[in-house]
């Protein structure tokens, strides 16, 4: 049997026998040859059929293959300037595992509703499959910063009794007799978990029922939560620093070829690294006014404001100390101006916006029952909530940061549904 090397490895075959297995991404016909492009997952190759070198039958085969069909290619890896990837493949053998139909995607344009409609033959395409390993990548490198940190991976539950992020964004499920929601988010859990391990995260998808159709709103998104014991909101803003580093540097330097192929200068995202800006919200608030765009002292920042304050940054950037009335109830109060929270967003440069949403938590009962109150939530449904300040309660905060965000900054995209490989967003739940 023939050796069967990814495309990938396919340099340390030169000269041998192979075989290969794949999908033909193109195909060009020059009468008595056949130039085919395959494309495995790994990379594209370029396969040459002979009229003359190859039995008649095999010349046929590739004749007829159509774009998309699956295919074992049997044949002699060779150097080739002129060949993407420096090798080609002098085929002599040819199977034909599935004939495919005429391909809906075509290497024109087409409009963003059809791309999206044909989103599972749509990640097939160079640019796309680019992105998610982007994605794998930013993903990969944001655990692998809090694995060799000291966090703890501490998985925290899908189904949950009450909201962290507002009741407004729910999306109840059916729980037997009970109703239960869709996660908005792994903190409250990892709260509990922090008193256990002193500093975990969490990783995994969560739920807002958000009725906006902006470019950076999704309904099902990932999400990586750190937590910690005894960090307070200074502290932790130094800790998102070097871990945004990481993971962007990591991207550089494993996922280079993918950034070209998406099209993303990989000059905007070498100049990131700590120090990052810090920005109060008074100050913030300030900014966005100069620009001259409304806005009230007190109101949380809308995607147009986000958008400007972005723009005038090239690094990641921090607004923090924003009014504890627009954020969620558990942000510990600033003890010098209690009308702020000890909170922290990281927004992205070039008019991203934020990636990260973070804070110091409430650590005290009494200022905490009073805030659930405020807000009317159900206390019953916060009670073991309640009880970790009853049970040895320690200054502590944390932070979330989407990762489709994150992938749509670092890969420059203009819309965040290109970042994920199924978008669940207002009008769509196909395919
Ligand atoms: O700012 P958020 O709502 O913060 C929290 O959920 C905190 N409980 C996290 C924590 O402190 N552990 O969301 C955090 C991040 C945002 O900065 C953004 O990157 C992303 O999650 N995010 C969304 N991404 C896509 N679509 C949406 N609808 C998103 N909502 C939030
Ligand atoms: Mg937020």
């Amino acid at each position: 049997m023939d050796p069967s090397p990814t495309i990938a490895e396919i340099a340390s075959f030169a000269g041998k026998e192979i075989t290969l297995k794949g999908w033909l991404y193109q195909k060009t016909d020059k009468g008595k040859l056949q130039f085919l492009l395959l494309r495995d997952g790994t990379g594209i190759m370029q396969c040459v059929v002979l009229e003359n070198e190859v039995p008649a039958s095999v010349y046929a085969a590739a004749r007829k293959v159509t774009p998309e069909s699956s295919l074992i290619l049997r044949g002699t890896v060779r150097p080739d300037k002129r060949a993407p990837g420096g090798y080609e493949l002098a085929v002599h053998g040819l199977e034909v595992v599935h004939l495919a139909q005429e391909y809906p995607i075509a290497p024109k344009e087409h409009g963003i509703d059809f791309l999206l409609d044909h989103r599972h033959l749509w990640i097939r395409t160079p640019r796309q499959m680019a992105i998610l390993r982007v994605r794998a990548e930013v993903i990969r490198a944001a655990r692998e910063w809090l694995d060799n940190n000291g966090f703890v991976l501490v998985d925290t539950p899908i189904l949950t009794p009450a909201a962290v992020e507002g009741t407004t964004t729910l999306f109840e499920v059916k729980y037997f007799e009970d109703i239960a929601y869709l996660t908005q988010s792994g903190q409250l859990y990892n709260e509990a978990d922090i008193m256990a391990f002193g500093k975990v995260y969490c990783f995994g998808p969560t739920f807002r029922a958000e009725r906006s159709k902006t470019r950076r709103h999704l309904l099902e998104f990932w999400m990586v939560e750190p937590e910690m014991a005894f960090v307070e909101l200074e502290e932790m803003m130094g800790i998102e620093e070097e871990f945004v580093t990481h993971i962007v540097r990591q991207v550089l330097a494993r996922r280079g070829g993918d950034l070209e192929t998406i099209g993303r200068d990989p000059r905007k995202l070498q100049k990131i690294g700590p120090h990052f800006p810090r920005v109060h919200y008074d100050e913030a608030v300030e900014m966005v006014r100069k620009k001259g765009e409304e806005m009230a002292w007190g109101d949380d920042f809308g995607a147009p404001q986000e958008t400007i304050l972005s723009q005038g940054f090239d690094q990641p950037f921090f607004v923090h100390h924003y009014p504890e009335k627009c954020k969620a109830f558990y942000m510990e109060p600033d003890p010098q101006r209690p009308e702020l929270s000890l909170s922290a967003d990281l927004l992205a440069p070039e008019g991203y916006g934020e990636i990260i949403g973070g804070g110091q938590r409430i650590s005290d009962l009494k200022i905490l029952e009073k805030r659930i109150a405020e807000q009317n939530l159900p206390r019953q449904a916060f009670e073991w909530y309640l009880d970790l300040r009853r049970y040895g309660s320690v200054p502590h905060s944390g932070f979330g940061l989407g990762i489709e965000r994150t992938v749509a900054w670092i890969c420059g995209l203009k819309h965040i549904r290109e970042a994920i490989p199924f978008p669940r967003t207002l009008y769509r739940l196909y395919p």
